[in-house]
């Protein structure tokens, strides 16, 4: 009796077991939970649903992953804005019903939040579209599904767009950083405009990407039917409007996502090379962004990047319009003579204007369109709704004519742009008119082309005779034609973009003899001004070392402003190092090549610092700016920040700031003085970052660890320093080596610059192993309250201007 008693609740245990056992991988029932040891599989095994932890496995995201594809991509995120700590996460159904995301104390970090639940007896399933289910049990109905919520992604099967009965809307939105889940600017919804539908991307509440309209055939030029490895189909109908693609082939594994820069891409996993293939993308170049050219004008990037106005107006301000300053846009020139004397011009190949003040029949015919247009004096383009049979029915455009673009794909629906009948000329439509439109093609692009030398002719002239430009050959490598950039980098066509900062963007690019390149475009608004721009151009031109990159010309035309380096392969350590916990690239590091990465970079410190002809002081080194070649040897770039300095002097004070937070010696962050000291401090900080596979900038002030520093003198003081050490090392760890890196590391980030040894000297003690190391003193990291209220903090990649009371300040040579 006793013996049955007290096994009595082994036996239940056993049964709940066996009741666990017999479901499916795929469900999740009451009182069984998702912990981080386990996950949910579907049917197929091709989806898996468990904890994704990108940076480190305090901040963990219930996720929704391909499960035959050795990379965790995630498609679907739940708790975006609210990471958890891996070990303590169970995702669970809780008592009413709900699928809940909780900690070990039950503290709720997500759910699926359906109110009024009508029965308790709810499953969830994991299908093998990727869709998660939460199912009724009784009569299986789909109380919730995680297709209703995407977050950053579309897979095959998924719905874009809007439920009308419902209101529901389904739209993708971008993560904050690369490795920041968390909701950020970019927004890629369907819009209904009186039943037009169009895409558009937003950035915060502003446009940043917009398709073009819908006409019962395709998507302003996106061309739906392309031959890609997906079907892709746009719905409207009076209750739904969605986009949705499937797979042509079951194996493959594609998505839609937006990326955190704000560019929607069709990305496709690729077995071969074991990386993600990119299909297309969106913007994919600059007329992509929107209203790039202003209002009343047309984007056309078949001659490299222009804007030009709509027949009949004028650029709203020459002087930019001249200087490629497009965004003002266009104006009328003479009002129109309405309601008398207009008439219409048809263009062919146009993305049509944004739906910004339209009117719409469905009905009506192009020559009744054109009627009531005519007959509205606000009226200013109108064509027809749909280009199915026939075509049928009308939109009206009122006002200003915003974000048109010429097209690739040239389809027949033209766009008819009121112009005074004065304007229109006297041809007549006939059927010549492919001829006559064929001829006036070449003309214009003739014309255009010779549009486009003079305006560089004139350019060039401007800009010798100005006397802040200096002659090309005093910058000691060759200029380059904007026209060859446009060319090699197919029109910084978005496809080749490798890299993106608060300066502007890097480009590949390829010129006519097969070399290969980056374009360094910098930005309108970039820190980096003309004086930086010389700067470095004069700098790298003289600096030869084969831990330096290479400069091989630029280009300077208009407000354009363009460095051509030597082309690295594999692009930044920062993408190494601070890979995810699954990253390839990241386990790729063995210590010994984090070991010659380390000494490499020294190496060319060294070089800067004391070997060249000139005394030079980086002033932004860090893992973005150390580019790694096809052996993965280090090269330090982005000499933007960087000053020489008179041999025999050791410091100056600098009245602008500029570097990035976390890298900075604290005596030039907060007084301003700069030495090759300050530089050694940024080294040390990457030396433990490369160790730690840590980001100086990830460390939030919980508690002391305000600072990856800090956190390494902790782990130093407690003689812990071996846990600093990345898990993702594989292979045998030299430990002692290691602890001496780290050590090193310690004494370049000293809190007094007098305590930290030259670069030749801690070159020493990283290359010899019996050197003896000094005990390195506290060091100098910096806290949000040293600063006071005139420094400012910019963007992600924070860079810091501060205004001190001038000193010695040293421009250049
Ligand atoms: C669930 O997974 C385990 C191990 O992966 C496997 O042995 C078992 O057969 C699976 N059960 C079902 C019902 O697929
Ligand atoms: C999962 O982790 C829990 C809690 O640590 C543990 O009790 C359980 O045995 C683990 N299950 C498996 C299959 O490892
Ligand atoms: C669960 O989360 C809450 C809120 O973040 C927190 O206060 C609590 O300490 C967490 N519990 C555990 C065991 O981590
Ligand atoms: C909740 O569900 C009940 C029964 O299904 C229904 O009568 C009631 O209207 C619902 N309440 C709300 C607020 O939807
Ligand atoms: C995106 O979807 C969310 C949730 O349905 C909705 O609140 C938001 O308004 C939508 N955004 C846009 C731009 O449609
Ligand atoms: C792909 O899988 C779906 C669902 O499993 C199936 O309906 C479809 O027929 C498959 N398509 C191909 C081409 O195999
Ligand atoms: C043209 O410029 C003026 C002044 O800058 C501005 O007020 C006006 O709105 C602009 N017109 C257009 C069409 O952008
Ligand atoms: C659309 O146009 C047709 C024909 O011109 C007209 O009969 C109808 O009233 C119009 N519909 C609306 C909603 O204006
Ligand atoms: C044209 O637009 C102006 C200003 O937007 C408005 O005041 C006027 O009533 C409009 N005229 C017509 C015919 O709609
Ligand atoms: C749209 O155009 C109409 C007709 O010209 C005008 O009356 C109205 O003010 C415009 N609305 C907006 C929001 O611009």
């Amino acid at each position: 009796m006793m013996i049955l008693l007290t096994s009595l609740p082994y036996v239940f245990v056993v049964l709940l077991y066996c009741i666990a056992i017999s479901m499916a991988n795929d469900t999740l029932v009451p009182l069984q939970s998702v912990t981080y040891n386990n996950t949910l599989v579907s049917s197929q095994s091709r989806f898996k649903l468990g904890m994704y932890c990108p940076v480190d496995i305090t901040k963990c995201y219930l996720s929704i992953w391909f499960n035959q594809v050795p990379q965790r991509y995630p498609v679907w995120i739940a708790n975006r804005d609210r990471p958890l700590s891996e070990t303590s996460s169970s995702l669970a159904i809780a008592s009413d019903g709900n699928l809940v995301l909780v900690n070990e104390t039950g503290t709720v970090f997500w759910s699926s939040n359906v109110r009024n639940l009508s029965s308790r007896g709810t499953v969830a399933q994991l299908l093998d579209t990727g869709n998660l289910v939460l199912w009724d049990n009784k009569g299986g109905n789909r109380l919730w599904e995680s297709f209703d919520h995407p977050s950053h992604v579309l897979i095959a099967g998924m719905k874009l767009g809007m439920d009308l009965r419902t209101g529901m809307s389904r739209n993708l939105t971008s993560w904050r950083t690369s490795e920041d889940p968390s909701p950020g600017e970019y927004n890629f919804a369907f819009q209904l405009i009186q039943g037009v539908a169009q895409a558009k991307m937003w950035k915060g509440s502003s446009g940043h990407f917009r398709s073009g309209v819908w006409n019962g055939e395709d998507l302003g030029g996106l061309n739906l039917k392309a031959d890609l490895p997906m079907i892709q189909e746009l719905v409207v109908n009076p209750e739904e409007v969605y986009y949705r693609f499937q797979n042509k082939d079951n194996s493959s594994w594609i998505m839609l996502s937006v990326d955190y820069s704000g560019q929607g891409r069709f990305l496709q996993y690729d077995h071969n090379s074991n990386d993600l293939r990119l299909l297309r993308a969106v913007p994919q170049d600059d007329c992509g962004l929107y209203e790039f050219c202003g209002p009343n004008s047309i984007c056309s990037i078949s001659e490299g990047r222009v804007c030009s106005c709509f027949d009949g107006y004028t650029p709203n301000n020459t002087k930019d319009w001249d200087i490629r300053i497009w965004s003002g846009g266009c104006a009328r020139k003479t009002p129109f003579s309405c309601p008398h004397g207009d008439g219409f011009k048809a263009i062919q190949g146009l993305k049509f204007p944004d739906l910004l003040n339209i009117s719409v029949n469905s009905s009506m015919s192009l020559d009744a369109c054109r009627a009531e247009c005519l007959n509205n004096c606000n009226c200013t383009a109108y064509t027809n709704k749909d280009v199915t049979d026939g075509g049928h029915g009308c939109i009206l455009w009122f006002g200003d004519l915003v974000d048109v673009r010429t097209l690739s794909e040239v389809g027949n629906q033209k766009l008819y742009v009121r112009v005074l009948a004065s304007e229109l000329g006297t041809k007549k439509k006939n059927k010549t008119a492919l001829i006559v439109l064929a001829i006036i093609a070449s003309v214009l692009l003739i014309g255009a082309a010779m549009f486009f030398i003079c305006k560089r002719r004139s350019h060039r002239k401007g800009e010798e005779q100005s006397n802040y430009f200096r002659a090309e050959e005093d910058l000691g490598v060759p200029s380059f034609e904007f026209a060859t950039l446009v060319k090699a980098t197919e029109n910084f066509s978005l496809m080749n973009k490798i890299g993106e900062g608060g300066f502007g963007s890097v480009f590949k690019g390829s010129l006519s003899t097969g070399q290969e390149i980056a374009v360094k475009r910098l930005s309108k608004d970039s820190l980096q001004g003309l004086e930086e721009l010389k700067n470095e151009v004069m700098l790298i031109a003289k600096l030869q070392h084969r831990s330096l990159v290479k400069l091989l010309g630029y280009s300077i035309q208009g407000e354009e402003r363009i460095l051509i380096y030597e082309y690295m392969r594999n692009g930044s350590l920062d993408s190494y190092i601070f890979g995810g916990l699954n990253d390839h690239k990241r386990q790729m590091l063995i210590w010994e090549k984090r070991f010659s990465i380390i000494t490499g970079i020294a190496r060319g410190i060294l070089y800067l610092h004391q070997d060249s002809r000139l005394r030079i002081i980086h002033r932004d080194l860090k893992a973005s700016n150390v580019l790694l070649d096809c052996e993965l040897n280090p090269k330090i770039s982005d000499f933007g920040m960087a000053r020489m300095f008179r041999e025999d002097q050791l410091a100056a004070r600098t009245r602008r700031v500029v570097g990035t937070y976390g890298y900075m010696a604290p005596e030039y962050a907060i007084r301003g003085v700069v030495s090759t000291k300050s530089d050694v401090y940024s080294f040390g900080v990457l030396v433990l970052e490369i160790i730690s596979g840590k980001r100086i900038s990830h460390f939030h002030r919980q508690e002391n660890d305000f600072s990856l520093v800090g956190h390494a003198w902790d782990l130093w003081l407690n003689g812990k320093a071996s846990e600093l050490i990345d898990p993702l090392i594989e292979g045998s760890i030299p430990i002692a080596e290691v602890i001496r890196c780290i050590q090193v590391g310690l004494l370049c980030v000293q809190q007094r610059p007098e305590d930290r040894s030259p670069i030749s000297s801690i070159l020493r003690m990283l290359e010899s192993e019996d050197a003896l190391l000094p005990q390195p003193k506290r060091p100098g990291f910096h806290a949000e309250k040293w600063f006071n209220n005139d420094t400012e903090y910019l963007s992600d990649e924070i860079r810091l201007t501060h205004s001190e009371e001038a000193g010695n300040l040293i421009q250049g040579r």
